[in-house]
């Protein structure tokens, strides 16, 4: 693997999803799991199969749906985790069990009640075991930045030595500062990875605020791999958010000059459509995909866009895929208007799928006074429309 390309490990139906007002169906994770492909992450974590039915079922089926991506499936160190998710990613195309125990004395002593010599056996006895049934094992050191760090260098050269090819770095409670954090990466690059085919990824979540810049201070350190969501949902604050992530990416690769594979016109679409699955969207002045995220009200501003847009937009909307016609859809709009909608966020809709949306975008539009783009998504018909290259 090209040590300048950083993989996008997604956990919005995973991390994101186990959180308060994310939860989905089971037909929408399959719908956003072939979102994310569009959008091109690498790697799709499906769920914690033992975690419940609905985990199993959800890894199985993404497992069974994915065609590029690789699939993870989150378990603890025990047998009775890793048979489950060995189980629901037996169809992927490329599988990877995700392992993790927690590192820290707090979690030790208060959580998992284990001694350090224990939590290295654990460790050793699930990456052995997670080996025999699945393409590539991940293994996470939990609240690794609150823990010792010569013991996170142990328990991570034991994963190493069972044949573990990605070390994940978790900022679980999303307490590192970007500096810190960085050197954590270093050290675990150069005491346990050395030379080695091994894979150092982060997963920050975002407490402080810090998720992104964490992530990213990370990566130049030498992290290749970064966990993330979209629209940066997860666990309390939330983990890194991939279109923040991805963008600093792009937008300075003067600094960070590193390839990866996200369709970034694909972002806003997708970050739609996760709103209009979940009870909520994001805040008008998110990052990339906010409503305001390009809108201009300063006169001086309104003045300099006009002039050049470059005086105050570092990343074209056009870039993220947000729809560059101001057209508002309401009660009086036309097919033609929908379907050209329906186009700028990447849906090719067949004169059937036209006759069966457009009476419910007229409902729609006669009950609600403004009809957003994660509104329209949600009234596609199942099996949705086909989704066009950018
Ligand atoms: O935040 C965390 O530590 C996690 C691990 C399971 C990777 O989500
Ligand atoms: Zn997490």
């Amino acid at each position: 693997m090209s040590t300048d390309k950083i993989r996008i490990f997604d956990t919005t139906l995973r991390d994101g999803e186990q959180s308060p007002g994310c939860s989905m169906n089971l037909g929408e994770k399959i719908r956003m799991a072939r979102q994310l492909e569009f959008l091109g992450v690498d790697i799709i974590e499906a769920g914690f199969p033992i975690a419940s039915d609905g985990d199993f079922q959800a890894v199985r089926a993404i497992s069974e749906a994915c065609e590029t991506a690789t699939v993870a499936g989150l378990c603890r160190t025990t047998e009775l985790d890793i048979a489950r998710a060995a189980e629901a990613l037996k169809k992927a195309k490329r599988s990877r069990i995700h392992t993790f125990v927690a590192t820290s004395d707090i979690h030790l002593e208060y959580k998992l009640q284990k001694t350090r010599k224990e939590v290295i056996e654990m460790t050793r006895h699930a990456v052995r075991l997670a080996k025999n049934h699945a393409d590539e094992v991940e293994f996470s050191a939990e609240d690794a930045t609150r823990s010792d760090v010569e013991f996170v260098c142990e328990v991570f050269e034991t994963a190493v030595a069972e044949g573990a090819t990605i070390l994940n770095v978790p900022d679980t409670v999303g307490y590192t500062l970007p500096g810190e954090y960085a050197n954590l990466i270093r050290t675990v690059k150069e005491r346990v990875v050395g030379d080695r085919d091994v894979t150092i990824s982060v997963h920050c979540h975002n407490d402080l605020g810090l998720a992104v810049a964490n992530s990213l201070a990370a990566v130049e350190a030498g992290a290749r791999q970064v966990e993330c969501t979209v629209n940066g949902i997860g666990e309390r604050a939330g983990n890194a958010s991939l279109e923040e992530l991805v963008m600093a990416l792009v937008v300075r690769a003067d600094k960070m000059p590193y390839e990866h594979n996200i369709e970034t016109t694909q972002i806003y679409p997708t970050s739609q459509l996760l709103s209009s699955i979940i009870s909520f969207g994001v805040q008008p002045n998110k990052a990339i995909v906010g409503r305001n995220a390009f809108a201009h009200e300063a006169g001086i501003h309104q003045h300099g866009v006009l002039s050049n847009p470059l005086c105050y937009e570092i990343m074209t909307p056009q870039s993220v895929g947000v729809p560059s016609n101001h057209i508002v859809l309401g009660k009086h709009s036309g097919r033609h208007a929908l379907v050209a909608r329906y186009n700028e966020l990447g849906y090719e809709l067949s004169p059937e799928e036209v006759a069966l949306v457009y009476p419910r975008f007229t409902a729609l539009a006669d009950k609600k006074k403004n009809v957003y783009d994660q509104d329209l998504l949600a009234i596609l018909p199942a099996p949705w429309p086909t989704l066009m290259a950018a």
